[in-house]
This record gives C-alpha cells, sequence and structure tokens, in this order.
C-alpha cells in the first residue's frame, strides 16, 4: 500500500510567498518584551520556530500608547520598538522564514493591575467588562485617529522588514468590540446594522491596504468566539458578510478562530463551522484553534483551509513542522504556567528540540 502523502508538509504558494508547509506559528504574546520594547531573547524565540518557506505571525503587538493595556506586551509605534524588532525579523529571514506582525489595539480589555498613568480605555461602547474600569465611547470623529494608528504601526512593521501585517480582528479586541452586536451599542454610522458594525474593521483594512499594499496584509477574525464578553447573536451572518466585504479588497489572507473555540484554551464541542466562509473567501484561508496533527492533515485534505495555525503545540514544540513531517514523533507538553512570565529563558526558549 502506497503511504497517503501528509498535506501539512506539502508546498503552498501564498500570495508572492512560496510555503513548504502548511504549518503556521499562531499569534503567541508572551510578555516578554521589556517596557512594550521587544528584546534580543525574542530573536531567538522566533528563529527557534523558523523555518524554509514557513509562516510565523508575531505575537500581538500594539500600535498606540491607548493600546498598551497589558505589561510587557511588544509594541511598534515608537522609533526605538520599530529599530528593536528589526533583528528580530532578520533572524527569522535568515532561516528562510516568512513573518507577518499582528497589530492590535485592545480597546476596553486590559488588566486591571497595569494602568498606565493618564491613560484611559476606549471602545466602541462605555460599558465596561464585569470588575473592569468602565472605557470611554469614541467619538465618531476620533475613528479616523485609531484608523491612522494602525495605518502607521502597518509601515513601522514594514520598515521593520516584516513580510506584512496581521490585522487583530478577533478575542474581543478594540475592533471586535465594533463588530459584536453584544459589545456595540452605537447609534451613529459605526453602530446598528452588520455594515455598520463592521465599518471600523474595513476602514483599517482599506488603510493599511493603501498603504503597504494588500498582498501583504492578512486579519484574523473570531466570529464564533465569546472571549472578553464580546460575543454576537449571529456570528455566521457577521463572518460571512466579513469574507465578502474582505474579497473587494484582494488581501492575502484570512485567519479565521474555530467556533469551538469559545476562550483561549477551552475547547469545546461544536455545531458550527468555517466551511460555508473558506468557500466564499477568495483568498489563502488560515484556520486555528484546537488542532493537532491528524485534525490538520484532515481539514487540509478536505479542502477546509489552505493552512493550519498551531498556538499552545508550536509555542512548546520549537520544530513543530519537523515533528509533523514525522509519523510518530513524539510532542513536549506546554507550561501553561510559564506562558506569560516575564523570563527570557524559562518556558519560553528553553523548550527541547527532536534529536
Ligand atoms: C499564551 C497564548 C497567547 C496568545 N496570544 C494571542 C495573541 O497575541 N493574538 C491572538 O490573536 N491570539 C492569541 N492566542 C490564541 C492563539 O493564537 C490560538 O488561537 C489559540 O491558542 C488556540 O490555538 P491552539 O489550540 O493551537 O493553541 C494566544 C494563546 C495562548 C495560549
Amino acid at each position: 500500500m502506497v503511504a497517503m502523502e501528509n498535506p501539512l508538509v506539502s508546498p503552498y504558494k501564498m500570495g508572492k510567498f512560496n510555503l513548504s508547509h502548511r504549518v503556521v506559528l499562531a499569534p503567541l504574546t508572551r510578555q516578554r518584551s521589556y517596557n512594550h520594547v521587544p528584546q534580543s531573547h525574542a530573536a531567538l524565540y522566533y528563529s527557534q520556530r523558523a523555518s524554509k518557506g514557513g509562516l510565523l505571525i508575531s505575537e500581538a503587538t500594539v500600535i498606540s500608547l491607548s493600546s498598551q493595556w497589558y505589561p510587557n506586551i511588544p509594541a511598534i509605534w515608537t522609533k526605538e520598538q520599530v529599530q528593536a524588532w528589526k533583528p528580530i525579523v532578520d533572524a527569522v529571514h535568515a532561516k528562510g522564514g516568512i513573518f507577518f506582525c499582528q497589530i492590535g489595539h485592545v480597546g476596553r480589555v486590559y488588566d486591571p493591575e497595569y494602568h498606565p498613568d493618564g491613560q484611559e480605555l476606549i471602545s466602541s461602547t462605555d460599558k465596561p467588562l464585569t470588575q473592569f474600569t468602565p472605557p470611554r465611547r469614541l467619538r465618531t470623529e476620533e475613528i479616523s485617529h485609531v484608523i491612522n494608528d494602525f495605518r502607521l504601526a502597518a509601515r513601522n512593521a514594514i520598515e521593520a522588514g516584516f513580510d506584512g501585517v496581521e490585522i487583530h480582528g478577533a478575542h474581543g479586541f478594540l475592533l471586535e468590540q465594533f463588530m459584536k452586536d453584544k459589545v456595540n451599542d452605537r447609534t451613529d454610522e459605526y453602530g446598528g446594522s452588520l455594515e455598520n458594525r463592521c465599518r471600523f474593521t474595513l476602514e483599517v483594512v482599506e488603510a493599511i491596504v493603501n498603504e503597504i499594499g494588500a498582498e501583504r496584509v492578512g486579519i484574523r477574525l473570531s466570529p464564533y468566539a465569546d472571549y472578553a464578553e464580546s460575543g454576537d447573536s449571529n456570528p455566521e451572518a457577521l463572518g460571512l458578510y466579513l469574507v465578502n466585504a474582505l474579497n473587494k479588497y484582494g488581501i492575502l489572507y484570512c485567519h479565521m478562530v474555530e467556533p469551538r473555540m469559545k476562550t483561549v484554551g477551552e475547547k469545546v464541542e461544536s455545531p458550527h463551522s468555517l466551511v460555508q466562509m473558506r468557500k466564499a473567501f477568495n483568498g489563502t484561508f488560515i484556520v486555528a484553534g484546537g488542532y493537532d496533527r491528524e485534525d490538520g492533515i484532515k481539514a487540509i485534505r478536505e479542502n477546509r483551509t489552505d493552512l493550519v495555525a498551531y498556538g499552545r503545540l508550536f509555542l512548546a514544540n520549537p520544530d513543530l513542522p519537523k515533528r509533523f513531517a514525522l509519523d510518530h514523533a513524539p510532542l513536549n507538553k506546554y507550561n501553561r504556567q510559564t506562558f506569560y512570565t516575564s523570563d527570557p529563558v524559562i518556558g519560553y526558549t528553553d523548550y527541547p528540540f527532536l534529536e
């Protein structure tokens, strides 16, 4: 009997990028960028996970002072931050990797312990998250300023050497606070109808496409997720509306979080699927959330996606694509306790490679 080909390690052309396999590093916040400046240990961390023709997506990187609500998350809005990213991007390129920067704004979601002086929370709404500080509702005329911050961050990412950006439109971050009807209670042209709620996100996409070119732009969406109290009453309609609207801009990829991922790390049974969105979207489709090797192989074989992003497994297995190329390679277990600790080595660059 002839062994079936393993599609996870088959080549794929994503726009102008020649990928040698389908195993993508999902964006993973690691909170080791002291004072929001990327550090040299990140060069080792990302280069460990880089492979020739492999796509890596950076941890969520913030675009402005008002988006900096977690300690030690990287930023990309000052010259110093842009400079600090350069050696990290170079280290990935040196191994032939393709590196996209995930850029985002947390809006009303922040760590209540961490509250830079004089900064206020902004959102689509003035409703707070349970036990959090109430945000200030963005005024209509202020939205263009945030769009401009996104545009400049994308420009900075290219300046730092990244191959492109992934707009963070998932997980209850600011853009989702506009898109999801359980949060957005606006009465201006950014609230109400699906079209209105998606307007901000699509304006961000348009601004970034105009700035760096559609072939360098991806977006992450999680219509079904309910992270940070950001649910929607009709996720399927939301997701379908978005992919169809995104087609007009011809962006490179759409990265969707599976309906089964209700929260980070919590996989539940779900009757829903992303198949309709996958069919409707014209660019490269990436799925994420609770995938293992077999699941990933199956999803590609059934043409439910082009690429599969792996979070926790890639975090703990720097050579994940190589392990997935083998039939029975063992996997390191991830240690949840060190996901967000600030140590530059432990739980970060000390996961062993396969001998
Ligand atoms: C430690 C950690 C940090 C994460 N940080 C981000 C992030 O910065 N941006 C994002 O969009 N998702 C983030 N996620 C979600 C992952 O990208 C991914 O969607 C999730 O872990 C589910 O995939 P998995 O089952 O392969 O781990 C994070 C998840 C973990 C575990």
